[in-house]
């Protein structure tokens, strides 16, 4: 386990999966189930981060999914729970993830995000993600479709 001055982050393992899938449900309207999450931690498959805040001992307050493709690195799902937002958790993850990409060999980071989630548009910005493309009607949230940005990142060249 990884000690942040805020947040303890555990490395997942396809034993994982079922609170990944949790957190999942609690922090995006339409849930994965717990075999999405064991299908993409299949050894040589995706990585992932727990993050439990240190102040309430066990309860996990976010997540986040990744998987390399040769050179670049793609963020699958992400999310803190409604409690915990704003303490900068979702940074912690997103820099954590980044830095692991890099030493396995990742140049790049890509993330498709909703048009509509400025919050999580401004937190990828803040991090020095630059929008570089859109897909038209790629959420389906709701009854409504919604446009995905496509956002990527020089990892190497983070400030
Ligand atoms: C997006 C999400 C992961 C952010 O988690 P978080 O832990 O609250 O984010 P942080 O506290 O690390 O925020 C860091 C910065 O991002 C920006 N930010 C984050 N949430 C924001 C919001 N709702 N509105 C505006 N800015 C926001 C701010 O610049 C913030 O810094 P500040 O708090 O000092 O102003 C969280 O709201 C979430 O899980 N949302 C639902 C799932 C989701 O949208 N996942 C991303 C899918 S691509």
């Amino acid at each position: 386990m990884e000690r942040d001055p805020a947040a303890s982050l555990i490395e997942c393992s396809p034993v994982h999966a079922g609170v990944l899938a949790e957190l999942h449900g609690v922090c995006f309207p339409e849930p994965w189930a717990a075999d999405a999450f064991l299908g993409l931690l299949n050894p040589g498959g995706a990585s992932a981060l727990i993050l439990h805040p240190d102040e309430d001992g066990g309860e996990p307050a976010g997540f986040i999914l990744w998987r390399l493709n040769a050179d670049e690195a793609e963020i699958i799902t992400f999310g803190v729970t409604p409690n915990y937002r704003r303490r900068g958790f979702a940074r912690i993850l997103a820099i954590s993830a980044l830095d692991r990409s890099l030493k396995a060999g990742a140049q790049n980071m890509y993330l498709e995000v909703a048009e509509s989630n400025t919050g999580a548009r401004r937190l990828y910005e803040s991090l020095g993600f630059k929008a570089v493309g859109r897909r038209q009607n790629y959420y389906h949230v709701q009854g409504k479709r919604i446009d995905a940005l496509v956002y990527a990142l020089s990892i190497k060249n983070r400030e």
